[in-house]
């Protein structure tokens, strides 16, 4: 029988549900040693904290996180809040030795992340960022191929994040569901929400990026807050586009904003090699695009490769080849990964440390679009 391993959820958001989800799915489809425990919810308000709890099995609430890194019989604190609070949270957590999944961005800034490091290092608590997009099948296998050779040596690296749900410039800023448009809640706009798991996938794939040049636009100067009532001036990036260098000699293009009429989620990347290239679409998240320059060339083309085989990353645990699964899948195997890594000591990455060197790219991109000048992203 699995080990249980108590959950204390904090936030009950879209990320509050999307780990709920996977606590509850991951036994079902993996084998392992540990099992998650709903053991209680955090909100500050008891009665939505309550409904939350109910609707997804949590044996109890708490409305102050402080109380819930404290609780003896947590074993591992979730943190699904806004990004200003991810710091103090996982601090007071790792000084309860407790495990840490943290959001991401792990952090406001890489100041306030390379303290988040430390903590978790000096009180030896396996930590774990929730850069889930790893962990779509389709891209793992991208991983794959890239690790196996089957690219080359790699040219270009060109990702984007696009959506458009600030473009009316009657929403709001702050508050409920609002705070990414907060600067003070979010730290940053697109940069640390979308361009931050663009730039996770890609160290990932293609090693470190070692310098960049940026612009970054706000287009709605000023909004209503929903916190003061008032007026205020915008503090976010409405939309980023970087180029920059991989230490591998690969150029960077990235490209973010939340102003792309008619698109929802439009994560892309594409990887040019000398032998191969490849694509993924979120949009498409079960496919990957493979152009291989050594086929034969009457046939050679694009082909897509529908990453559902029982040899696909993943793919054996869940139903038979040919049929897909979806985006709550990651999350699913981001938990079933780090229960792994728990049992074998072993951590799962991406670790706050490396959460730490994304965040260290988003300090150089906002750096370089304020001095408009190439900034160097410093060592972690
Ligand atoms: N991995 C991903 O793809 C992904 C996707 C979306 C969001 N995120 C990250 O997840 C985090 C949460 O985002 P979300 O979309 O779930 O937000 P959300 O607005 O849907 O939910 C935020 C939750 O935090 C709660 N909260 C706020 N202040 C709190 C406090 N002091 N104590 C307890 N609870 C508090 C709110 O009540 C709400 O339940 C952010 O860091 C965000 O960047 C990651």
């Amino acid at each position: 029988m699995p080990k249980p391993l108590n959950v204390g959820m904090i936030g009950y958001g879209f990320m509050g549900r999307a780990h709920s989800n996977a606590y509850a799915q991951v036994n079902h489809f993996f084998d392992l040693e540990y099992r998650p425990v709903l053991k209680a919810a955090c909100a500050r308000s008891a009665d939505k904290a309550k409904a939350f709890a109910d609707q997804w099995g949590y044996e109890s609430v708490e409305t102050d996180w402080r109380k819930l890194v404290a609780r003896k019989d947590i074993d591992l604190i979730d943190i699904c809040v806004p990004n200003n609070l991810h710091a103090e949270i996982a601090a007071a957590a790792a000084q309860n030795g407790k495990m840490i999944l943290c959001e991401k961005p792990l952090a406001m800034n890489s100041a306030e992340g390379k303290k988040m490091v430390e903590a978790v290092e000096k009180a030896k608590v396996p930590n774990m960022v929730w850069y889930n997009y790893r962990r779509v099948p389709a891209v793992t296998f991208a991983k794959k191929l890239i690790d196996e050779g089957r690219l080359g040596k790699v040219f270009h690296y060109r990702a984007k994040f696009l959506q458009d749900w600030t473009i009316s410039a009657d929403l709001p800023q702050g508050g409920t569901a609002l705070w990414r448009l907060d600067v003070a809640a979010a730290g940053s706009g697109v940069t640390g929400d979308l361009l931050a798991h663009c730039i996770d996938t890609a160290l990932w794939l293609n090693g470190p990026i070692a310098n960049v040049s940026a612009m970054t636009e706000t287009f709605v100067k000023e909004r209503k807050h929903n916190l003061t009532g008032k007026v205020e001036k915008v503090g976010i990036d409405d939309a980023c586009t970087f180029m920059g260098r991989f230490t591998n000699g690969s150029l960077a293009l990235f490209e973010s904003t939340r102003y792309a009429r008619g698109h929802k989620a439009l994560y892309t990347f594409e990887i040019n090699g000398e032998h191969a290239s490849i694509f993924w679409d979120l949009h498409d998240l079960h496919r990957l695009q493979y152009f291989d320059h050594r086929d034969q060339g009457v046939v050679r083309g694009w082909r897509t490769v529908h990453v559902t085989d029982g040899d696909h990353p993943y793919m054996g645990k869940w139903w038979v080849p040919g049929l897909q699964i979806g985006y709550e899948a990651s999350f699913v195997h981001q938990v079933a990964d780090f229960l792994d890594g728990v049992a074998a000591r072993k951590p799962a990455q991406p670790t706050f440390r490396d959460a730490y060197r994304t965040q260290l790219v988003l300090d150089a991109i906002l750096d370089s679009a304020k001095g408009q000048k190439w900034v160097k992203v410093k060592e972690a």
